[in-house]
């Protein structure tokens, strides 16, 4: 469309009317034989990945479809998710087992009797359960941001989504975007949801990816098409999942303070040789808290542990949790700007992926320091920078 031919006002109503057009045409679950990927830009694969933690939630609350939306629209790799069950076993994307602190519950007196207190991972928690909610309840309710210090404007405009939504996004993103879901909670998952004829939490997880179309080992053609990383801090997850679908998996570890929830083992007896030798048969990877990697005292970073050698001594690749850009967030060491922590995360520490509340930040970052190869997810945004910083070299030998 060129601007010379068409006054601004023009060009705006036809925006608008394009806009209008594509939403109408937009099924809300696209079946995998209807996406033509042909032709999208493919998932970038010579950087770091890009993993949007819970949707841009430094912008937007978490986990909702415009937190998604606007992730892509930054230029995340895969959009990340934590998957939970309602009461009637509809799959949803949500972080905490309880509703209180990212929802309006507190405030839908016909709700106020559900409150209860259950045990989660050796905890006795009090709240408002997912689990006790139906998923047309869970549609009634609204998200609200989870942090005080973040922007509330759009807190009570957004709804709880499914998986099933959740994978539309991802399906219907103008290139190849990614889908990284969490089996999240499974040990309660399992205690507190049945579903028909003896199915699990992770059947119906591993199900609904394999649906749409979700499958194929890392790098393969199928996983290129549809990329999607499986995480789980519960290793016995992992590896009933693995017998279901050979979609790449990440073992998330905790803090060492922190036994899995399900196996009750240590930090150090999961990340002993004999461990990682043991899980490597079921993942590609890991995804630690990241002061596993680098631990902090008084807010300054001390001497990188060994973690991330040793990962990719047994092949294994690390992707750490998660980086967020405000003050409160960031190391002194940083300065106060987190491009320079991503810098340090990327550049020194050498990791393969990285959570991030603010996927737009780094995707600057990235595009500033390390454009990706033109054939390996490089768009023509690239390309014209590249002719334009070859104008630049060669315009001081043109004769003026
Ligand atoms: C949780 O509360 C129940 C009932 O009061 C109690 O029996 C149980 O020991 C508690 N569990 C933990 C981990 O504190
Ligand atoms: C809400 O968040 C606070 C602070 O992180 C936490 O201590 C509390 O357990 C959460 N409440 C519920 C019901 O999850
Ligand atoms: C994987 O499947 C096989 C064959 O169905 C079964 O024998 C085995 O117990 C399963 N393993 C796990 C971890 O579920
Ligand atoms: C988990 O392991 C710790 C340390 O070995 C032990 O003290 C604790 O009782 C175990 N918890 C459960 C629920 O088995």
């Amino acid at each position: 469309m060129s601007s010379s031919i068409m006054g601004p006002p023009c060009s705006i109503l036809f925006l608008l009317l394009l806009l209008v057009a594509r939403a109408a045409a937009r099924p809300l679950y696209p079946l995998p034989s209807k996406v033509d990927n042909g032709e999208r830009q493919p998932l970038q694969t010579s950087r770091p990945y890009n993993i949007a933690h819970r949707g841009s939630n430094g912008e937007i609350p978490e986990e909702t479809a415009f937190a998604y939306l606007r992730a892509i629209e930054e230029g995340a790799d895969f959009i990340e998710t934590d998957i939970l069950s309602s009461k009637d076993g509809v799959l949803i994307c949500f972080h905490d087992v309880t509703l209180d602190n990212t929802t309006d519950i507190a405030h839908r007196k016909e709700f106020a009797d559900r409150k209860r207190t259950y045990e989660v991972q050796g905890v006795n928690t009090t709240g408002f359960f997912t689990v006790d909610f139906t998923l047309k309840e869970l549609k009634s309710l609204r998200v609200k941001q989870r942090y005080p210090f973040r922007d509330q404007q759009y807190n009570g405009k957004f709804k709880i989504i499914t998986f099933e939504e959740f994978i539309a996004i991802a399906l219907d993103a103008p290139r190849v975007v990614g889908i990284y879901p969490e089996i999240k909670n499974p040990v309660f998952i399992n205690e507190h949801v049945k579903w028909p004829k003896g199915k699990r939490f992770e059947d119906k997880f591993v199900g609904t990816l394999k649906k749409y179309g979700y499958k194929g080992s890392y790098m393969s053609k199928d996983w290129l098409k549809q990329p999607v990383f499986i995480q789980s801090f519960a290793p016995t997850s992992l590896i009933y999942a693995s017998n279901l679908t050979d979609s790449p998996k990440i073992f998330l570890i905790d803090d060492v303070t922190i036994p899995t929830q399900d196996t009750n083992q240590s930090y150090w007896e999961i990340t002993s040789d004999k461990y990682f030798d043991f899980i490597k048969q079921y993942v590609v990877g890991i995804g630690p808290w990241k002061d596993t990697v680098v631990p902090a005292v008084h807010n300054y970073l001390q001497e990188p542990t060994d973690l991330v050698a040793h990962a990719h001594a047994h092949n294994l690749q690390v992707h750490p949790y998660t980086f967020r850009n405000e003050n409160q967030c960031l190391h002194f060491d940083f300065h106060q700007d987190p491009y320079q922590e991503y810098e340090y995360w990327i550049q020194k520490i050498g990791v393969d992926g990285i959570f991030t509340d603010f996927t737009g930040s780094l995707h600057i970052y990235q595009e500033m320091t390390t454009p990706p190869h033109p054939k390996d997810g490089g768009n023509d945004d690239h390309v014209m920078s590249l002719l334009h910083k070859i104008a630049l070299l060669v315009s001081p030998y043109e004769k003026v």
